[in-house]
Protein backbone atom coordinates (compact mmCIF):
# COMPACT_ATOMS: atom_id res chain seq x y z
CA UNK A 1 0.00 0.00 0.00
CA UNK A 2 2.51 2.34 1.53
CA UNK A 3 4.59 1.55 -2.31
CA UNK A 4 1.88 2.59 -4.48
CA UNK A 5 1.05 5.58 -2.66
CA UNK A 6 4.69 6.76 -2.74
CA UNK A 7 5.17 6.22 -6.30
CA UNK A 8 2.02 7.71 -7.11
CA UNK A 9 2.94 11.04 -4.97
CA UNK A 10 6.45 10.80 -7.31
CA UNK A 11 4.22 10.59 -10.87
CA UNK A 12 2.10 13.49 -9.29
CA UNK A 13 5.32 15.51 -8.93
CA UNK A 14 6.99 14.54 -11.83
CA UNK A 15 3.81 15.17 -13.98
CA UNK A 16 3.27 19.03 -12.03
CA UNK A 17 7.59 19.57 -13.10
CA UNK A 18 6.55 18.40 -16.41
CA UNK A 19 3.90 20.55 -16.91
CA UNK A 20 5.63 23.74 -15.56
CA UNK A 21 9.11 23.32 -17.65
CA UNK A 22 6.75 23.13 -20.54
CA UNK A 23 4.73 26.31 -19.67
CA UNK A 24 7.91 28.16 -18.53
CA UNK A 25 9.24 29.03 -21.57
CA UNK A 26 5.81 30.21 -23.10
CA UNK A 27 5.62 32.42 -20.20
CA UNK A 28 8.60 34.21 -20.48
CA UNK A 29 7.97 34.88 -24.10
CA UNK A 30 4.61 35.96 -23.73
CA UNK A 31 3.39 33.47 -26.45
CA UNK A 32 -0.07 31.42 -26.32
CA UNK A 33 -0.27 28.15 -28.00
CA UNK A 34 0.38 29.97 -31.63
CA UNK A 35 3.45 28.66 -32.63
CA UNK A 36 6.36 31.31 -33.05
CA UNK A 37 6.99 32.66 -36.89
CA UNK A 38 10.55 30.69 -36.59
CA UNK A 39 8.57 27.65 -35.90
CA UNK A 40 6.33 28.40 -38.50
CA UNK A 41 9.04 28.57 -41.28
CA UNK A 42 11.01 26.18 -40.23
CA UNK A 43 7.83 23.69 -40.73
CA UNK A 44 7.04 25.57 -43.58
CA UNK A 45 10.74 24.90 -45.30
CA UNK A 46 10.66 20.56 -44.45
CA UNK A 47 7.18 21.04 -45.82
CA UNK A 48 8.66 22.26 -48.87
CA UNK A 49 11.95 20.72 -49.03
CA UNK A 50 10.78 17.14 -47.91
CA UNK A 51 7.81 16.20 -47.90
CA UNK A 52 5.97 17.82 -51.08
CA UNK A 53 9.12 18.32 -52.93
CA UNK A 54 7.90 21.26 -54.32
CA UNK A 55 11.57 22.35 -54.97
CA UNK A 56 11.43 19.33 -57.34
CA UNK A 57 9.83 21.45 -60.29
CA UNK A 58 10.69 25.08 -58.92
CA UNK A 59 14.73 25.05 -58.06
CA UNK A 60 16.46 25.22 -61.06
CA UNK A 61 19.65 22.83 -61.18
CA UNK A 62 23.36 23.47 -62.30
CA UNK A 63 24.21 21.58 -65.80
CA UNK A 64 25.15 18.91 -63.67
CA UNK A 65 21.99 18.13 -62.51
CA UNK A 66 22.86 19.70 -58.60
CA UNK A 67 20.37 22.14 -57.21
CA UNK A 68 21.36 25.29 -58.00
CA UNK A 69 21.69 26.67 -54.43
CA UNK A 70 22.14 30.42 -55.25
CA UNK A 71 18.64 30.42 -57.16
CA UNK A 72 16.88 28.59 -55.08
CA UNK A 73 13.30 28.48 -56.00
CA UNK A 74 13.76 30.45 -58.19
CA UNK A 75 11.69 29.05 -61.55
CA UNK A 76 12.29 26.60 -63.67
CA UNK A 77 12.10 24.87 -66.92
CA UNK A 78 10.69 21.37 -66.40
CA UNK A 79 12.95 18.63 -67.32
CA UNK A 80 10.43 15.94 -67.93
CA UNK A 81 7.19 15.55 -70.46
CA UNK A 82 4.09 13.18 -70.40
CA UNK A 83 4.54 10.33 -72.84
CA UNK A 84 0.86 11.19 -73.83
CA UNK A 85 -0.21 14.65 -74.66
CA UNK A 86 -1.77 16.54 -71.58
CA UNK A 87 -4.22 19.64 -72.16
CA UNK A 88 -2.90 22.81 -70.79
CA UNK A 89 0.37 21.12 -69.57
CA UNK A 90 3.30 23.96 -69.51
CA UNK A 91 6.81 22.98 -68.54
CA UNK A 92 7.23 26.52 -66.99
CA UNK A 93 7.22 25.95 -63.19
CA UNK A 94 7.78 29.59 -62.04
CA UNK A 95 9.86 31.59 -59.17
CA UNK A 96 8.03 30.70 -55.69
CA UNK A 97 11.01 32.54 -53.97
CA UNK A 98 8.89 35.50 -51.91
CA UNK A 99 5.56 34.09 -54.12
CA UNK A 100 6.01 37.24 -56.28
CA UNK A 101 2.15 37.62 -57.58
CA UNK A 102 0.59 36.03 -55.00
CA UNK A 103 -0.96 37.68 -51.39
CA UNK A 104 -0.80 35.09 -48.42
CA UNK A 105 -4.74 34.92 -49.02
CA UNK A 106 -4.43 33.53 -52.22
CA UNK A 107 -1.41 31.41 -51.73
CA UNK A 108 -2.89 29.37 -48.89
CA UNK A 109 -5.94 29.52 -50.65
CA UNK A 110 -4.35 27.68 -53.98
CA UNK A 111 -2.52 25.33 -51.34
CA UNK A 112 -5.32 24.06 -49.53
CA UNK A 113 -7.44 24.29 -52.29
CA UNK A 114 -5.72 23.88 -55.86
CA UNK A 115 -7.52 27.19 -56.84
CA UNK A 116 -5.54 29.82 -58.39
CA UNK A 117 -6.67 33.18 -58.08
CA UNK A 118 -8.63 33.59 -60.39
CA UNK A 119 -11.11 30.74 -58.87
CA UNK A 120 -9.32 28.03 -61.71
CA UNK A 121 -6.76 25.14 -60.57
CA UNK A 122 -3.31 25.58 -62.12
CA UNK A 123 -1.90 23.88 -65.04
CA UNK A 124 -0.68 20.57 -64.73
CA UNK A 125 1.79 19.44 -63.35
CA UNK A 126 1.20 21.43 -60.78
CA UNK A 127 -0.39 19.12 -58.03
CA UNK A 128 -3.28 20.49 -56.91
CA UNK A 129 -2.24 20.09 -52.88
CA UNK A 130 -5.28 20.05 -50.64
CA UNK A 131 -3.04 21.04 -47.16
CA UNK A 132 -4.39 21.75 -44.39
CA UNK A 133 -4.73 25.20 -42.89
CA UNK A 134 -1.76 25.35 -40.46
CA UNK A 135 0.64 23.41 -43.25
CA UNK A 136 -0.47 25.93 -45.83
CA UNK A 137 0.00 29.06 -43.81
CA UNK A 138 3.50 27.39 -42.78
CA UNK A 139 4.67 26.56 -46.68
CA UNK A 140 3.27 30.39 -47.25
CA UNK A 141 5.43 31.81 -44.05
CA UNK A 142 8.30 30.24 -45.45
CA UNK A 143 8.42 31.03 -49.29
CA UNK A 144 7.10 34.45 -48.25
CA UNK A 145 10.20 34.32 -45.98
CA UNK A 146 12.75 33.91 -49.13
CA UNK A 147 11.81 37.39 -50.40
CA UNK A 148 12.54 36.18 -53.86
CA UNK A 149 14.05 38.46 -56.73
CA UNK A 150 12.56 42.17 -56.66
C1 LIG B 1 5.43 18.37 -60.46
C2 LIG B 1 5.94 19.74 -60.55
C3 LIG B 1 5.52 20.72 -59.48
C4 LIG B 1 5.56 20.56 -58.12
C5 LIG B 1 6.05 19.36 -57.32
C6 LIG B 1 5.09 21.80 -57.56
N1 LIG B 1 4.77 22.69 -58.54
FE1 LIG B 1 4.03 24.55 -58.27
N2 LIG B 1 3.86 24.77 -60.28
C7 LIG B 1 4.25 23.86 -61.22
C8 LIG B 1 3.93 24.37 -62.55
C9 LIG B 1 4.21 23.66 -63.86
C10 LIG B 1 3.32 25.62 -62.35
C11 LIG B 1 2.74 26.55 -63.42
C12 LIG B 1 1.25 26.31 -63.50
C13 LIG B 1 0.55 27.28 -64.40
O1 LIG B 1 1.23 28.11 -65.02
O2 LIG B 1 -0.70 27.22 -64.50
C14 LIG B 1 3.29 25.85 -60.91
C15 LIG B 1 2.77 26.98 -60.34
C16 LIG B 1 2.85 27.28 -58.98
C17 LIG B 1 2.45 28.54 -58.38
C18 LIG B 1 1.91 29.75 -59.13
C19 LIG B 1 3.08 30.63 -59.44
C20 LIG B 1 2.76 31.80 -60.34
O3 LIG B 1 3.50 32.80 -60.26
O4 LIG B 1 1.83 31.69 -61.13
C21 LIG B 1 2.69 28.44 -57.05
C22 LIG B 1 2.45 29.51 -55.99
C23 LIG B 1 3.22 27.12 -56.82
N3 LIG B 1 3.31 26.45 -58.02
C24 LIG B 1 3.60 26.65 -55.58
C25 LIG B 1 4.04 25.35 -55.36
C26 LIG B 1 4.30 24.84 -54.05
C27 LIG B 1 4.22 25.64 -52.74
C28 LIG B 1 4.66 23.54 -54.20
C29 LIG B 1 4.95 22.53 -53.12
C30 LIG B 1 3.97 22.47 -52.03
C31 LIG B 1 4.64 23.26 -55.64
N4 LIG B 1 4.26 24.38 -56.29
C32 LIG B 1 5.00 22.04 -56.20
C33 LIG B 1 4.83 22.64 -60.98
C34 LIG B 1 5.02 22.06 -59.74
Amino acid sequence: MKVTKLLSALFLCALVAGYSSLREPLAQTGQTSAPSSAALIERGKYLVERVAMCIDCHSPRTPTGEFDQKRWLQGSVLDFAPRHPIPNWTDIAPAIAGLPGYTEEEAVRLLETGLGPNGKPLRPPMPPYRLNHEDALAVVAYLKSLGGKK
